[in-house]
């Protein structure tokens, strides 16, 4: 299993770092344009693999995507991330052009690949790489629903005074401080409704909390965050190369799901050998199907951008 991680900032090394930790894939490619960056991201992370105790060979390489050729997996982290007060969305002058260049030339070494998308805009990003290429639907996975369902369940527990494994839930909709619908109702703590345990009220700050979980970081950080994201790629990256059929929340071309056509939004997928084998549809109420209008009309506004 070679998988290529393209963009070695703290993003794409960390989703390398964590791929590496799981030890199950044979190789990772760690590709940047900046010269000798990936290749010293690489080598420290080489040096901790006896003290972490992964086979996995990582190799850094300066924009010679010959290099990434026949891949399985390649993940797209290339592109600005938000800076403290700017939204997602704000970035896609930038990163549309980068994310299609990129994508063009991951698929020139490997025709076969599945695509994972994690540069922002994500869920337009995801769109982008659709419309550039031919790749069948199943092939084109965004992240960020992953992630976000992991914040949820951070805020969950926060607010339950429970330990995160205690707690379950998902977010669907748009990676985007608005668009996010994290889903209370079906939230529970060791398959109990959470509404048993805490007020509407501080539901809804867990939600609240919950959309703007990486303004949060960015506000504090200087910039976007890194471990969470890395980690979430990695847990994709692991269920594709692993067969699990697991279920995430992931940004995927609907086609009619949801009553929704030509734009990429997070619903529930079964991730698998194939990428994306299965978009799982929900019973949602009348509420929540209204929130995820909102939020695709949020995306399709920022589609109309490309
Ligand atoms: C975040 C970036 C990855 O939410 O979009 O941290």
């Amino acid at each position: 299993m070679k998988v290529t991680v393209v963009g070695a900032g703290a993003v794409g090394a960390s989703c390398a770092e964590y791929i590496a930790i799981k030890d199950f894939a044979s190789e990772v490619v760690l590709l940047d344009i900046k010269e000798g960056f990936a290749e010293g991201k690489a080598m420290d992370l080489m040096q901790t693999a006896s003290l972490n105790s992964f086979d996995t060979k990582i190799t850094g390489v300066t924009n010679d995507y010959s290099k990434t050729a026949d891949s399985n997996i390649c993940v797209i982290t290339s592109g600005i991330p938000r800076k403290p007060g700017m939204t997602r969305e704000e970035l896609i002058g930038i990163n549309a052009g980068i994310v299609k260049s990129v994508t063009s030339s991951l698929i020139q070494y490997s025709p076969n690949t599945i695509i994972i998308v994690v540069s922002n805009p994500m869920d337009t990003m995801t769109y982008l790489v659709h419309k550039s290429t031919n790749l069948p639907k199943n092939r084109i996975i965004g992240m960020g629903g992953a992630l976000d369902s992991a914040r949820f369940k951070y805020r969950l527990a926060e607010a339950l005074g429970a330990p995160i494994s205690d707690v379950d839930g998902m977010v669907i909709g748009a990676h985007s401080d608005v668009g996010m619908v994290p889903l209370t109702r079906l939230a529970t703590r060791n398959s109990v409704p959470v509404s048993k345990f805490i007020s509407n009220e501080r539901m809804e700050q867990v939600k609240e909390d919950t959309k703007v979980g990486g303004a949060t970081l960015t506000k504090l950080l200087g910039t976007s965050a890194w471990y969470a994201p890395g980690a979430a790629v990695s847990a994709l990256v692991q269920a594709i190369a692993c067969d699990q059929k697991k279920m995430f929340p992931c940004s995927v071309l609907l086609e009619g799901e949801y009553g929704l056509n030509d734009i990429c939004l997070g619903a529930p997928v079964i991730l698998g050998k194939n990428g994306i084998e299965k978009i799982v549809e929900l019973e949602l109420t009348s509420e929540e199907k209204e929130a995820l209008m909102t939020s695709s009309e949020g995306v399709r506004n920022v589609n109309s951008l490309l």
